[in-house]
């Protein structure tokens, strides 16, 4: 058996004084959310502090709206895994240095964007829990958008394609010219979508003769307010055709 290295050493020194502001317990209710907004494969920190008063107590991290809604268990100076949902195995942890300062923040990392949703962070002392922070963790998934020239039935014009494909959430795409005007573009097509993000596509037609060579397609994310660009060459020989 392998020697686990969980355990950890904290001041008590300020027991007595705590225990005179010792909060009653609160449910999460009394809690005001506090919002995370971070992408898909990184690391974020979701915060929560508590003061540190004697016994360090047990720390739990759940997720609200699943059947196994543990996160991360820290009980008697150790990560208890039988009840962690297996979504997170290896994925969360706690600042371990940090904890005999009462931050008990869970670090979730490579972020899926099945992540997203209301964390909350709780701790038991002497059966008696009380929750500290609830955290709406929001995570928004944008790859490169591809932008490709596409055959066109209809004479003249070159037609574009942008394709934003698995956004989370669900982006708007703009085309733009050389000097950033917006260039008329088709509806949108949406889907086909996943459980976990949203393909959007849209074509321009580019009218020949054209005074810009580059085009650029703009997918945007209102809700996070976020970017991306992908630019496109248009060469001459394929305007003459
Ligand atoms: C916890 O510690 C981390 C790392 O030092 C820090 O970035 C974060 O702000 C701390 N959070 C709280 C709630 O104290
Ligand atoms: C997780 O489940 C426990 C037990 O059913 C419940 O007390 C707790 O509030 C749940 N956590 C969240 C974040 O919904
Ligand atoms: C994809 O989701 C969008 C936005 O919710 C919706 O408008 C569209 O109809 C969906 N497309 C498909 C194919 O499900
Ligand atoms: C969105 O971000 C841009 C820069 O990245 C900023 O100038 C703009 O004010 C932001 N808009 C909103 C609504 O936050």
């Amino acid at each position: 058996m392998a020697t686990i290295y969980c355990s950890f050493t904290y001041s008590a020194g300020l027991l007595f004084l705590l225990l005179l502001f010792s909060p009653a317990g609160s449910a999460s209710a009394d809690i005001v959310p506090q919002t995370i907004t971070a992408h898909v494969t990184e690391t974020v920190v979701l915060p929560c502090r508590i003061t540190v008063d004697g016994e360090f107590p047990t720390v739990e991290w759940s997720k609200e709206g699943l059947k196994e809604n543990i996160t991360l268990l820290y009980r008697d100076g150790c990560e208890t895994f039988g009840m962690k949902n297996p979504a997170f195995h290896y994925r969360t942890n706690l600042l371990l240095n940090k904890l005999k300062d009462g931050n008990i923040s869970q670090i979730i990392y490579n972020l899926r964007v099945s992540d997203g949703g209301r964390y909350h962070c709780r701790t038991r002392r002497e059966k008696q829990w009380q929750v500290h922070a609830v955290i709406i963790l929001k995570v928004g998934a944008m790859p490169e958008p591809k932008l490709t020239v596409v055959p066109s039935s209809a004479g003249g014009g070159v037609t574009l394609e942008c394709k934003a494909e698995c956004w989370f959430p669900e982006p708007d795409i703009t085309f733009h010219d050389d000097e950033g005007n917006e260039i008329t573009a088709e509806k949108p097509t949406r889907g086909p979508n996943s459980t976990e993000c949203f393909t959007v596509t849209r074509r321009a037609v580019v009218q020949t003769p054209i005074n810009s060579h580059r085009v650029t397609c703009r997918v945007h994310q209102r809700k996070l307010n976020q970017t991306k660009k992908t630019e496109i060459y248009i060469p001459e020989n394929v305007i003459t055709n």
